[in-house]
């Protein structure tokens, strides 16, 4: 079965600064090896990881009507997202981030969101209205009175929604209490909660205090290097991460929502579900960009194949 997954949020155009050799302090300068220029934005490349994975993939989004608008869209249209719910936005720019990636593939990114900021509740209620969906995966990078909006309106209509919590922000929660799943990543987790994830106890502390301000199914605290929590109100599981030589860690957290939402959809239990969308994230952190980066369901399959081929053998041993 392939399930039918609508994600709404942004559309970016990114410029990846690779081998940025520092964060610069105001007034200095930090230089970079190499740049390019690479599709990307939370919503759109999970939308196009959720096609790549095997859903029917909904895009509903903005962008602006210029070149960076028409070739992001046309990329998403080749890889199988059908994008009938992005609106040209006449009077705005397609969103544009500047992605800072050091030797080590970490990122620091600056955002202009452009169309992304006019995304209205109204422009994914026609999704809703017309489909009938079996998730509904959202983020941060649209206005936040839609994001609620929006999960108020699938839950109406019993549809599970994964919140990837990201980018960083401290925000009520209230209004998404209930939802099926929150999944922030380390920097995500320690603005939403004031708590740095950065020991076991603060990790679990950090999964309970979301858990109490979000009543969700599922905390999914995503942890990089370490891995993933996966917490529901009473057991609490870190997933480990598959290790890999990172080059690039944009869209590893978009490719494990992806990931992660076609596997539950599929009826994966929730565990073996996070498994994968570990293996999917490895994939892709060892290669550079957004869009050029997200693993097809193959390729996942094939590394998750051989890694769990290792696990089994250091479990025998
Ligand atoms: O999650 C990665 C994405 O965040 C990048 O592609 C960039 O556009 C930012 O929105």
């Amino acid at each position: 079965m392939r399930p039918k997954i609508l994600t709404a949020g942004s559309i970016n155009m990114d410029l990846m600064m690779y081998n940025v050799e520092k964060i610069p302090r105001l007034g200095e300068s930090a230089y970079c090896r190499d740049y390019e220029y690479a599709s990307g934005g939370k919503a759109s490349n999970q939308a196009l990881a959720l096609a790549r994975m095997g859903a029917v993939s909904f895009l509903a989004g903005r962008v602006g009507n210029d070149r960076n608008g028409r070739q992001l869209v046309e990329q998403l249209e080749k890889a199988g997202v059908d994008t009938r719910y992005v609106i040209v936005d006449a009077d705005h720019s397609t969103g544009l981030s500047t992605m800072n990636v050091n030797k080590r593939g970490e990122y620091f990114s600056v955002l202009a969101p452009g169309a992304n900021n006019y995304i209205r509740t109204e422009d994914i209620k026609k999704a809703l209205s017309e489909n009938r969906f079996d998730m509904v995966v959202l983020q941060l990078e649209m206005p936040l009175e839609t994001v609620y909006q929006t999960y108020e309106i699938a839950k109406a209509q019993g549809i599970p929604v994964f919140l990837d919590a990201g980018p960083a922000m401290s925000i009520p929660l209230k209004r998404f209490s209930g939802i099926f799943a929150i999944s922030p990543n380390e920097a995500e987790t320690e603005a939403l909660t004031g708590i740095a994830p950065d020991s076991e106890k603060h990790i679990q502390e950090a999964a309970e205090w979301l858990y109490q301000a979000v009543a969700p199914e599922y905390v999914i605290l995503k942890l990089g290097r370490r891995g993933a929590l996966l917490y529901d109100g009473s057991h609490m599981s870190l997933i480990e991460a598959y290790p890999v030589e990172a080059v690039d860690s944009t869209a590893a957290g978009d490719t494990f929502g992806a990931a992660f939402a076609v596997q539950y959809c599929q009826g994966a239990k929730m565990d073996d579900a996070v498994r994968f969308a570990n293996a999917a994230a490895a994939v892709c952190v060892t290669r550079k960009g957004g869009y050029p980066s997200i693993p097809c369901r193959d390729e996942a399959e094939e590394f998750y194949g051989r890694v769990r081929c290792q696990d089994r053998e250091c479990i025998t041993k």
